[in-house]
């Protein structure tokens, strides 16, 4: 099946596809370490494997021989005589190099490393794992883990996972085993299951961008849901991403690093330095990913994308049974960005004639506001709200599932319903979820067997309707050539310089230098900085140069209105602070527009990211940033500060003209190019810009060059 996610235009040729097909699709395979005792995934694995052995040639590998589950073993893989496409190694890490040497020597074309104790454990296990990747690669095969649980695909009949997968039509690439055996039971409850299962393990080798590649391309397969802790390479992660965005199979993302807490954690887990959540949010909305916050949130949105698809736009319709739950759902709606909006004449019309007593009947619809309920109106209220243009999803809330109590008649008319509305949803191809207080009855299991996702709890209904409105279409930055000489200084004055190029230009102003043997005061930069004031008029700024937090330090002085004033403030940070020299510039009207940030940093998994917000002293506490994968365009520049929640302000506002958004998105997308094409910056931010209805002015500057040392940790957070 393929939803409608529009193409771009400029869809980047597939880079780094590898053949996978050994690992997917193999005739025959093998289980190094195959095991009798239960307490062994050599165990567990051959267990599985022996599933296969109807439509499979499966050996069982035991370095003891004899027999393992009934069956006979080979002692190596050369006892064989013949080839093998895929080996899985559960034996003990000790023995995992030879064993890998052992199977590419029987002609293995994929691997898969359930042991573990490699680069999950520490610099000697990284040693042995990069060795083994090297030897892998240079055979032509492809390795899956090591740590990792095996690879199930329902499409081929290949069961090689530690535990045995429901089959279906979701894709999972799971870097946490226990993760992917919770998501795995919730949603064979909602009846799915897997078209493929891939543990991605320490992801040595193969990687989950090459999974999401071809899974992208595989035609089993409806969404691709992944549980990642460490995205290696982000941006072929993004690349593979939207190209499976564009070919109808959205990525569905479960991911950690939201908090300081689960950044400790996922580096002991895995070993991942993980991005922050608004790097990945900015990862998410170039590959047209749909983020999810919770397990839960990811088995309903990939079921519900599976079936119906994403919703096209943000207006929910709302039908109930009671006033209740309409309220609840339509403010659960509006926290989860849906909007409610009230139904054109026609639609309200025509479900008041199907509701005759109703007395709500424009969104939300309470079908129960009625004297004597007809149930069989859920069905035919949706048939009309789905049949217009005026809702993009649909939810219905309460009672439904819960009438077979009443009795036999009761249970016809609600299983009769259940099945209109199966047909319904069918005929619309529009998200419908059911939020059922009996989702266990026989009503709920009937809409479940036609693909509706039947919920417990309206919270999780509505949220799951939120997470499901399309994304935009994928929009994968390209990186620039870089430039052929790297900054190399790094202060305001530099910065400047620097920024220059990028249309962003500064107060006129000028650089004075201190002499380095002057003492307690240098007489001479101190008349300079008077002569240079002068030149440029008053009033004036002076900044002292070399230090980290100027005006912390009283390192800037605002506002200098004539020369004494000027002398007497330089003279005196000159003899406390002595810094390498000054910056004298003209004092702008900072009254006359709004103080905005813009920034780069590099990311170390994700490349160049830009962020822009509000800034000045505010920043930090109002944490209002948009951040984008850079480099952006100018238009990409232009949607980043539309959806600041300072917006309305950038807009005319009480009086003042619109402010210069278009020359803002002009200097945010020519930084993000200085800054891709400058690998050695690793922060760059402006803070604050002043933006007027004219023009943009930066304020204060600063660059981060790479030290190659630790550095603080500045990353953005957006509320
Ligand atoms: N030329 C100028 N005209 C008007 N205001 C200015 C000018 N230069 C700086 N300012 C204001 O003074 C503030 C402090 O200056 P600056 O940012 O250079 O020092 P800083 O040490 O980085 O201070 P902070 O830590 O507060 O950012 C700026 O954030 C800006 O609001
Ligand atoms: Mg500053």
């Amino acid at each position: 099946m393929s939803h409608g996610i529009p193409a771009d235009a400029a869809a980047p040729p597939r880079e780094r596809a590898r053949d996978l097909s050994a690992l997917f699709a193999p005739r025959s395979v093998a289980v190094v370490g195959a095991s009798d005792d239960d307490a062994k995934y050599g165990n567990w694995l051959a267990v599985q494997a022996i599933r296969m052995a109807s439509t499979h040639e499966v050996h069982l590998v035991n370095r003891r021989g004899g027999e393992v589950l009934g069956r006979p073993t080979v002692r190596t893989l050369a006892g064989l005589g013949a080839p093998v496409d895929l080996v899985v190694l559960a034996v003990p890490a000790a023995g995992f190099e030879s064993a890998v040497d052992e199977a590419l020597a029987a002609g293995a074309r994929a691997l898969v490393g359930v042991t573990s104790g490699f680069a999950e454990a520490g610099a000697a296990g990284r040693e042995v794992q990069d060795r083994v990747v090297a030897r892998v690669r240079a055979a032509g095969a492809v390795l899956l883990g090591p740590n990792c649980l095996g690879i199930y695909d329902s499409t081929t009949g290949l069961t090689l996972a530690s535990n045995a997968m429901p089959p279906g039509r979701v894709a999972l690439l799971s870097q946490s085993g226990n993760v992917a055996l919770e998501l795995k039971n919730t949603l064979a409850s909602h009846g799915h299951g897997f078209s493929r299962f891939v543990s991605l393990g320490n992801q040595a080798d193969v990687d989950v961008a090459d999974l999401v590649r071809d899974c992208a391309h595989h035609d089993g397969t409806d969404v691709i849901a992944v549980y990642c802790e460490d995205f290696g390479d982000g941006r072929a992660f993004v690349a593979a991403a939207a190209e499976a965005a564009r070919a109808g199979r959205p990525v569905v993302l479960l991911t950690v690093g939201g908090s300081q807490a689960s950044i400790r954690g996922a580096l002991s887990h895995t070993g991942a330095m993980t991005s922050s959540s608004a790097v990945v949010d900015a990862a998410c909305e170039a590959a047209a990913v749909y983020r999810v916050p919770g397990p839960r949130a990811l088995v309903n949105v990939a079921v519900t994308l599976a079936r119906f698809g994403p919703a096209r736009g943000n207006r929910l319709g709302v039908l109930a049974d009671g006033g209740g739950h309409a309220s609840l759902g339509c403010d659960l709606a509006e926290s989860a960005g849906l909007a409610v909006p009230a139904f054109a004449p026609a639609l309200r019309e025509e479900v008041a004639a199907l509701l005759p007593t109703a007395v709500t009947v424009d969104n939300p619809v309470d079908v129960g506001s009625g004297s004597e309920l007809d149930i069989g109106t859920f069905a035919s209220v949706s048939q009309a709200v789905l049949g217009s243009t005026d809702v993009d999803s649909l939810l219905i809330t309460g009672y439904f599932g819960g009438y077979e109590e009443y009795g036999p008649t009761m249970t016809r008319r609600e299983l009769d319903t259940a099945q209109r509305l199966a047909e319904v949803a069918q005929a619309h191809d529009r998200p419908v979820v059911v939020h059922s207080m009996y989702p266990d009855g026989r009503a709920a299991a009937a809409l479940r067997a036609s693909g509706i996702p039947v919920l417990g709890s309206v919270d999780e209904a509505v949220e799951c309707l939120g997470l499901v409105v399309a994304r935009t279409a994928p929009r994968v930055p390209q990186p620039p050539r870089l430039a052929g000489s790297p900054v190399t200084a790094a202060g305001y004055w530099a910065a400047r310089e620097l920024l220059r190029g990028t249309g962003l230009s500064f107060p006129d102003g000028h650089a004075v230098h201190r002499s380095a043997a002057a003492g307690t005061g240098d007489a001479a930069a101190v008349e300079q900085v008077v002569a240079a004031a002068r030149e440029l008029g008053f009033p004036v700024v002076v900044k002292a140069m070399g230090l980290l937090h100027k005006s912390d330090a009283g390192g800037v002085v605002l506002d200098l209105g004539d020369e004494d004033g000027v002398r007497a403030a330089v003279a005196a940070m000159d003899a406390r602070l002595r810094p390498p020299g000054y910056t004298v510039e003209r004092m702008l009207d900072r009254g006359a527009g709004l103080e905005l940030l813009i920034g780069t940093q590099r990311d170390p998994h994700f490349g160049t990211v830009v962020a822009v917000g509000m800034g000045g002293v505010y920043a930090e506490v109002l944490a209002d940033v948009a951040v984008a994968l850079g480099p952006v365009d100018e238009d990409t520049a232009l949607g980043m500060l539309r959806r600041l929640r300072c917006a309305p302000i950038l807009a005319e506002f009480r009086g003042r003209p619109r402010l210069a958004l278009d020359a803002a998105a002009h200097v945010v997308s020519e930084i993000s190019f200085l800054a891709a094409a400058h690998p050695e910056i690793t922060e760059l931010e402006v803070n604050p810009v002043l933006l007027t209805p004219t023009c943009l002015t930066g304020l204060d500057a600063r660059i981060v060059l790479d030290t190659g040392q630790p550095q603080e940790d500045t990353r953005w957070t957006s509320a």
